[in-house]
């Protein structure tokens, strides 16, 4: 986390942080030719404002300067910092850039230049490439789960006067590669999951270190994974991308002396079977040490035992750099119980529901076998499975007989906070004493995005609610946005990331990681426009296959890349997928046809409204149809939102137009003129509230009252699914019913969210009783116990709550406008926004509030308090006291 704004006054000169390059957390191997920069100004003197800057760009030796046009030419583009453009001439595959960022204040002085920023281009050809990928020959039955994965390893020579090396690698499957019995980098699950067969993500790793001048080996573990493991529920499907496991690597060696050498995967490669028996990502893993095969990727090693490898095909063109940042372990866990069930099994309890896998430290005889199963709750003392469905979600370990033994599953990851262990060697109190020497900790992973928004507030109550937000969060951004991470599912549901996008942006940078994402939604969308229910599209029974249009899921195309745009301030992802987004909104046009509702075909609606009967998660209280047009008209709305930004006249035009038609067809279908709505429920008050569908001022006001009113009438338990959710909040403290909001966040009782945080929920449920008032898991063939989609109010605590929002796309206009309510004493939030990390935080006192505003350099802001008129403000730290509202 970045340093918070310093005391700027003693500061003659503004500091420039070292510049960041396009989304990228470490610029290594990136894909883009003009990569654009941003940088945070961390101090400088009161009231400074940039007006100019330097961009110096040391490429080959050579460092050219380039500054910003004069604002005396009419242009303003000297006060720009975040994503700007890219000055010099582009990046060619390997090229290597240092870039500092120098800035100039109105008094014409420039500040020294930003500490070094080294930026290096990856394989951006497809001529680049010359490896082949490589794997064991198949020989196992491509239609069972039961195969086992190979090892690969090649030898190969290092001259004397090496000075870089770099290894580009991915995989059919997964992979890890190993050099000179060295581990290659730290990231998992490795390529992740992309539309392989359009776009297969590839790593590049500064390898320079792991290599010695004379015999050197590599060698590759390779798994399932996505590519061709079980994916999918209800038997699932295997060999989605194909049914080979290879790896596809390329080790480019550079010398003192000029010269180049590249060691690619190709058919002199070895190969043998794995030590791992077989690997899947929902079955966990099962690995015989006995079958390992030390210094197997060290050379010298003798494989004239192994076979040979068969090479693939494989088009180069598909080769991508990644976006965001690889999936990390990021923590590590000890557990806090050990418990005994009634059967006198042993579990450890880690306390908090988790992603992520065990790390095992084990001493026994050769052939004992530890296994592992993981659960997310316990049922009648016993880990609880059934809501994992047909996910084994067990790894087995087979000891070698080593003093001591270390091993961690490579290729699959759970959701858990539960694990069975059985088998432990030692004998009774073995397992108690090994455990309390911490040899089984949980190692939590997930893309390693960079945190960027905090929330804290009087209440302890809440302030679970938000860390349950987080950890679900981190336990489904895995390398793609899941549902969840536990079951036969774990895929990119569009209609939950939708909801989730803001609370996403809000609590870490997910701008490359997402953007990422959406490319995948483009390639997947079908040519009629139709977005699938989830990216990466794997087959799927029934209803979902064919893919079929559906409201609030599609609508993920055009109101993704806004969230993003908003929170990012990135209008290159407005670019990129804008033809994506506007096919979905002409697709959704011709189906609605002149009347401009779209009242037909199949819809999930306000999906897990409470009300819905447990096997049938669609049969919301608001019809799925009303639903379905209001996001008609909010993805109309965004897409001519988008094409202004993009300056597409015409485009915006016939969008806005557009936009008002459906808005006019759904008041003149839903509205009645009371201001009541023929689904009298939250969700359809909240939708038409918050995406503006009601314009008359009187009848706003009387749905608003109306919805209000349905909460008291509810007792303040929550009446809706993952549609109105994450809108009712918003819907009722912007019209006049912040106290109903606070009686709706602060309930208790089944269902709310606070009833789950009594019920001990340390991530957000997928249903809101998950866990029953009994304590029994809830029945439904769809129970887990973490799904981000329902913990999307988190935003609206961080926007009104403590009252942090972004004003102007990118934070560049912050808003500070809290909204003290709900008993509570305190709130405060601090975000890192691309300009600095900017922080509200309030207090009740003496019958007063008590505000302090930290606004970044390069930004401005409004404050806005209850009762007060709104105030300017500028970079710095403000403190203000206002009467409390009554
Ligand atoms: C998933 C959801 C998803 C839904 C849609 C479920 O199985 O877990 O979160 O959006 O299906 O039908």
């Amino acid at each position: 986390m970045s340093r918070p704004p310093a005391d700027r006054a003693d500061r003659a000169v503004p500091v420039v942080e070292a510049p960041r390059v396009e989304h990228h957390r470490e610029p290594l191997g990136i894909g883009e030719r003009a990569p654009r920069l941003s940088w945070r100004i961390v101090s400088a003197p009161e009231g400074w404002r940039q007006t100019a800057y330097r961009v110096n760009v040391e490429r080959d030796g050579a460092t050219t300067s380039h500054e910003s046009q004069d604002p005396d030419q009419g242009t303003e583009q000297g006060a720009d910092q975040v994503l700007v453009a890219w000055p010099g001439r582009p990046l060619g595959s390997r090229d290597v850039a240092v870039v500092r960022v120098a800035v100039r204040g109105a008094d014409g002085a420039w500040s020294a230049p930003s500490p070094p920023t080294t930026l290096e281009a990856g394989l951006l050809d497809p001529a680049d490439w010359v490896a082949r990928p490589v794997g064991a020959t198949l020989n196992e039955n491509p239609n069972t789960d039961d195969r086992r994965p190979s090892i690969l390893r090649k030898e190969f020579e290092v001259r004397a006067g090496l000075v870089r090396a770099r290894l580009y690698a991915t995989a059919h499957g997964l992979q890890e590669a190993e050099i000179n019995g060295r581990r290659v980098g730290a990231d998992t699950l490795a390529p992740g999951w992309t539309v392989y067969g359009e776009r297969l993500r590839y790593a590049t790793h500064d390898v320079t270190e792991l290599l010695e001048t004379g015999a050197n080996a590599i060698g590759a573990w390779l798994g399932d994974g996505w590519y061709r493991g079980r994916l999918g529920w209800r038997g699932g499907f295997r060999n989605v991308y194909g049914d080979d496991q290879s790896f596809l690597a390329q080790l480019e060696l550079v010398y003192a002396d000029g010269g180049r050498e590249v060691v690619p995967t190709d058919w002199s490669w070895r190969s043998a079977p794995s030590p791992i028996l077989r690997s899947g990502i929902y079955d966990g893993e099962d690995h015989d040490a006995r079958a390992e095969q030390p210094g197997w990727s060290r050379a010298g090693f003798d494989d004239s035992a192994w076979d040979g490898v068969q090479e693939r095909r494989r088009d180069p063109a598909t080769l991508v750099a990644p976006t965001g940042p690889p999936v990390r372990v990021t923590q590590e866990l000890r557990p806090v119980r050990l418990l005994t069930g009634p059967s006198g099994s042993r579990i450890l309890d880690f306390g908090q529901n988790l992603v992520g896998r065990v790390r095992m430290r084990v001493s026994g005889p050769a052939g004992t076998t530890v296994t592992l199963r993981t659960a997310e709750v316990l049922q009648d003392g016993e880990i609880c499975t059934r809501p994992l469905r047909a996910a084994r979600s067990a790894d087995i370990y087979t000891l070698a007989g080593r003093p001591v033994e270390e091993w961690e599953p490579r290729f699959t990851y759970h959701g858990f906070r539960y694990v069975e262990v059985s088998g432990w060697p030692g004998g009774p109190g073995g397992l108690d004493d090994d455990v309390a020497a911490g040899a089984l900790v949980a190692r939590v992973l997930h893309t390693d995005l960079e945190r960027t928004g905090w929330f804290t507030s009087s209440d302890p109550l809440l302030n679970r609610l938000h860390e349950n937000v987080v950890w679900s969060m981190r336990g489904n951004f895995v390398d793609l946005p899941t549902d969840c991470p536990q079951r036969d599912e774990r895929i990119g549901w569009t209609g939950d990331l939708q909801v989730f996008a803001p609370t996403a942006s809000t609590l870490f940078d997910v701008s490359g990681m997402l953007s990422g994402w959406l490319r995948d939604l483009a390639v997947e969308q079908l040519p009629d426009g139709t977005v699938p229910w989830f990216v990466p599209v794997i087959p799927a029974v029934d209803k979902w296959t064919p893919m079929r249009p559906g409201a609030a899921w599609g609508d993920a195309a055009t109101l993704v890349p806004w969230t993003l745009y908003e929170r990012f301030g990135d209008e290159g992802v407005l670019r990129a997928q804008f033809d994506s987004a506007r096919r979905w909104v002409d697709l959704v046009d011709r189906l609605a046809g002149p009347s401009r509702l779209w009242d037909t075909g199949f819809q999930l609606g306000d999906w897990l409204d409470p009300a819905a009967p447990p096997e049938d998660p669609a049969d919301a209280r608001t019809d799925r149809y009303l639903v379905a047009t209001a996001y008609f008209a909010r993805s109309a709305r965004t897409v001519a939102r988008m094409a202004e930004v993009l300056g597409l006249d015409a485009e915006h035009a016939s969008y806005a137009a557009l936009a008002d038609e459906v808005a006019a067809a759904f008041e003149g279908a839903y509205v009645a003129g009371d201001g009541r709505m023929s689904s009298d429920a939250p969700t359809a008050y909240a939708l038409a509230l918050r995406f503006g569908l009601i314009t008359d001022p009187v009848l706003r006001e009387a749905a608003a009252s109306r919805l209000a009113e349905l909460v008291r009438q509810a007792d303040n338990r929550i009446a809706t699914g993952f549609v109105g959710t994450p809108l009712v909040s918003d819907a009722l403290s912007a019209d006049g019913h912040l106290d109903t909001a606070y009686d709706l966040l602060l309930e208790r009782d089944c269902p709310s969210w606070l009833y789950q945080v009594e019920q001990g929920a340390t991530t957000v449920w997928e249903r809101w009783d998950s866990l029953l008032p009994d304590g029994t898991v809830n029945p439904g063939q769809m129970t887990s116990f973490n799904h981000y989609a329902l913990g999307a109010v988190a935003d609206w605590m961080h926007r009104v709550v403590a009252g942090l929002a972004p004003d102007a796309p990118g934070y560049r206009r912050i808003r500070f406008a809290p909204r003290p309510g709900g008993g509570l004493t305190h709130a405060a939030a601090r975000h890192l926004t691309p300009y600095g990390e900017t922080s509200v935080s309030w207090r009740t006192e003496g019958g007063e509030l008590r505000v302090e505003a930290v606004v970044p350099i390069g930004a401005t802001a409004v404050l806005d308090l209850p009762g007060a008129a709104a105030e300017e403000l500028a970079p710095g730290t403000h403190r203000r006291t206002a009467p409390l509202p009554p």
